[in-house]
């Protein structure tokens, strides 16, 4: 069941067109992950999702109620982390979380104990007497998210959630963020300039210039860049690129002394590919297609800030997530 519904959704700024007529949906439960370049209309669009922003055509719903309509039962079936941090730093983690508790009303004999749970779901429950303006950028990430939940929304908006974090930090949000759809029944809406981060998305729509170019889930739209490459190195290319057309019906390129081919499923033709061209193998490599290297063809554009080192270790948070379930 969708919990997001977005129909031919518009929005111009004066002669600009931040978004221009997109369409999409995301079930409930999933992560979606919505990606694109600087100024590519993603907040303009989280901001009409959220009711802070008229759209000037299009129609949108969040858990069955309409933007425009009902504009106040749309806010409480949302939770929002914005770009930029909204707390109150001369509060304390806990006092920031009463008041928004306040704001939603929840009720008074609830608000104690939800506080308590979601300062314990992101490890901040030590801390909840601190004032937030000694709280680190990763600290303040993760209350926001604890805030985002308080009122039990049905949808969760995290827009940059990890941007500004030291690799540490953003491994450890992301520990949490990839278990709200199972612990709090939220479906989560996410924009990231991380790409290895989108990896974790149940579903990913690419926006640029206010168009979506681009959607599917993570490993659709890989495949979409028409699949692995092999490279293989031999001790008579000419006579092993004839072999390898033959027995798999494709073209083998060649480059730098090096055959590659593309395939779908790499890893299970690598054994094949080995004994059609026998003992004559010198070295043979994989390479998968990356999110980055999709963005990079759809949009022509690198998304911004690729960090090796950080990389590896989101990689590895999505990894063990991965194997827990
Ligand atoms: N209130 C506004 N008035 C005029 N133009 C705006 C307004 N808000 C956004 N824009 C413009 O709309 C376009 C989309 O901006 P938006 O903030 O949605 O991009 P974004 O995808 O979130 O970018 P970033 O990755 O940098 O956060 C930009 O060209 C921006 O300058
Ligand atoms: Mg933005």
């Amino acid at each position: 069941m969708s919990v997001i519904k977005v129909e031919n959704l518009t929005k111009l700024f004066g002669n600009l067109t931040a978004v221009d007529n997109i369409s999409f949906e995301v079930a409930e439960g999933t992560i979606f992950g919505f990606l694109g370049p600087n100024g590519a209309g993603k907040t303009t669009t989280i901001n009409i999702l959220c009711t802070l922003l008229a759209p000037t055509s299009g129609r949108v719903s969040i858990a069955g109620y309409d933007c425009l309509k009902n504009p106040s039962e749309v806010r409480h079936a949302i939770g929002i982390v914005f770009q930029d941090t909204t707390l109150d730093k001369d509060l304390t983690a806990y006092e920031n979380l009463m008041f928004h508790a306040y704001l939603y009303d929840v009720k008074k004999s609830e608000i104690k104990k939800r506080i308590n749970d979601a300062l314990h779901f992101v490890g901040l429950h030590e801390r909840k007497n601190d004032l937030v303006k000694i709280f680190s950028g990763g600290m303040k990430r993760r209350l926001e998210v604890a805030r985002g939940l308080i009122h039990r929304p049905k949808v969760l908006f995290l827009d940059e959630p990890t941007l500004g974090l030291d690799p540490q930090s953003r491994a450890n949000l992301w520990e949490f963020i990839v278990e709200l759809p199972k612990k709090h029944n939220v479906t989560i809406f996410m924009t990231t300039h991380y790409m290895e981060e989108a990896e974790v998305c149940n579903n990913i729509a690419i926006i640029d210039k206010g168009k979506i170019i681009a959607a599917g889930t993570p490993e659709e739209l890989k495949k979409s860049l028409g699949g692995d490459v092999i490279y293989i190195r031999t001790a008579d290319n000419a006579k092993a690129k004839i072999e390898i057309e033959k027995l798999f019906n494709i073209n083998v390129s060649e480059k730098d002394n090096e055959l590659f081919l593309t395939t779908l499923k790499g890893d299970a033709c690598i054994p094949e590919l080995i004994k059609a061209v026998g003992e004559k193998v010198l070295s043979v490599r994989l390479q998968r297609p990356t999110l980055n290297d999709v963005f990079l063809k759809m949009t022509g554009k690198q998304i911004r800030d690729q960090n090796g080192s950080s990389e590896d270790t989101i990689r590895e948070a999505v990894r063990a997530y991965r194997r827990r379930h």
